[in-house]
């Protein structure tokens, strides 16, 4: 039995270790294949493999016809945007996520970035603070309920709404719970991003909904890009000179906002909200040990499709 990690963004070494640890003890085969530059190396290197461990990766139909001894991908993460879930389907192949185990260490990067906006970036001029403000969290999912733990600690007010997530289970959590996404954006000056990419979210996050934030508006984004209409995240900087954009995903407009608004963009060079030796490990040991319980004894609990 093959796993092989296909990575183009490498776990830390210890996480890899761990992952070893777990595929050998079950008297498994570990492989890896990291900063790949090319497609043509993914699909050489799944020919032979039983199981994968990915993170952003791009598994198409393509990729899947290459495996032909592929029985189960692990997305060591949240998101599966990145997996074809029907070509996996007709492939017979079983998608699994990792749900939670990485983030705590995207929600501590939103805290992050967000300090860093609030403190302009750092530049020395003078800067306001995180406590008091408003801070509303759109998906009460596994990152969104740590955003809103280490903002409360900071002293924000914290606000959610979650379309499949019940208000008084928000309510338990001291944050309020607000009845839709356009409610959030009037009611809140910094809003953070935590929906998944689906056809019903992309490009959801528009114009009009960004300009009914209150004056001050700081959006911060480690979900995805394509939930931003970037039309009108252009408009947004023309039109609101208060305006900021914090995002752990360069949208495809990168360089332009990057020339023309320095001052209140910012964008991490590669995603990084789930590069912590921590996420790592706690992504990577339980994608292992989800692959090995599959293959073993058919546990299918984590299966998206
Ligand atoms: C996720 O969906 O788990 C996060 O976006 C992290 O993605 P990454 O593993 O590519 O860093």
């Amino acid at each position: 039995m093959k796993v092989l990690i296909a990575t183009d963004k490498p776990f830390a070494k210890v996480a890899v270790d761990g992952i070893r640890t777990v595929v050998e003890g079950a008297g498994f085969e570990l492989a890896l294949l990291e900063k790949y530059t090319e497609k043509a190396q993914l699909l050489d290197a799944v020919k032979d493999a039983n199981a994968i461990i990915i993170r952003s990766d791009i598994i198409d139909a393509e990729v899947l016809d290459a495996a032909k001894e592929l029985k189960i991908v692990v997305r060591a993460g949240a998101g599966y945007d990145n997996v074809d879930l029907a070509a996996a389907t007709a492939h017979g192949v079983v998608v699994m996520n990792t749900p939670g185990q990485n983030s705590n260490a995207v929600a501590e990067l939103v805290l992050g970035m967000l300090v860093y906006g609030v403190r302009n970036f750092y530049n020395g001029t003078s800067g306001t603070e995180l406590k008091g403000k408003k801070l509303g969290i759109l998906a009460y999912g596994n990152v969104g309920r740590n955003v809103a733990r280490i903002a409360k600690g900071f002293g924000m007010e914290v606000y959610a709404y979650d379309a499949y997530c019940p208000a008084d289970v928000i309510e338990k959590d001291g944050v309020k719970a607000l009845a839709s996404t356009a409610d959030l954006f009037k009611a809140c000056q910094i809003i953070s991003l935590h929906i998944p990419a689906t056809a019903e979210t992309k490009g959801s996050i528009n114009y009009e909904l960004m300009n009914s934030m209150p004056k001050g508006a700081i959006v911060v984004n480690t979900a995805r890009k394509e939930v931003i209409d970037e039309a009108g995240l252009t408009k947004m900087f023309e039109e609101r000179p208060d305006f900021k954009y914090l995002s752990d995903i360069q949208p495809a407009i990168h360089a332009d906002l990057a020339a023309r608004f320095a001052d209140r963009y910012f964008a991490t060079p590669k995603k990084m909200g789930a590069q912590t030796s921590e996420a790592n490990i706690n992504a990577g040991i339980a994608a292992a040990e989800q692959i090995v319980d599959f293959i073993k004894n058919g546990n299918l609990k984590f299966k998206v499709n």
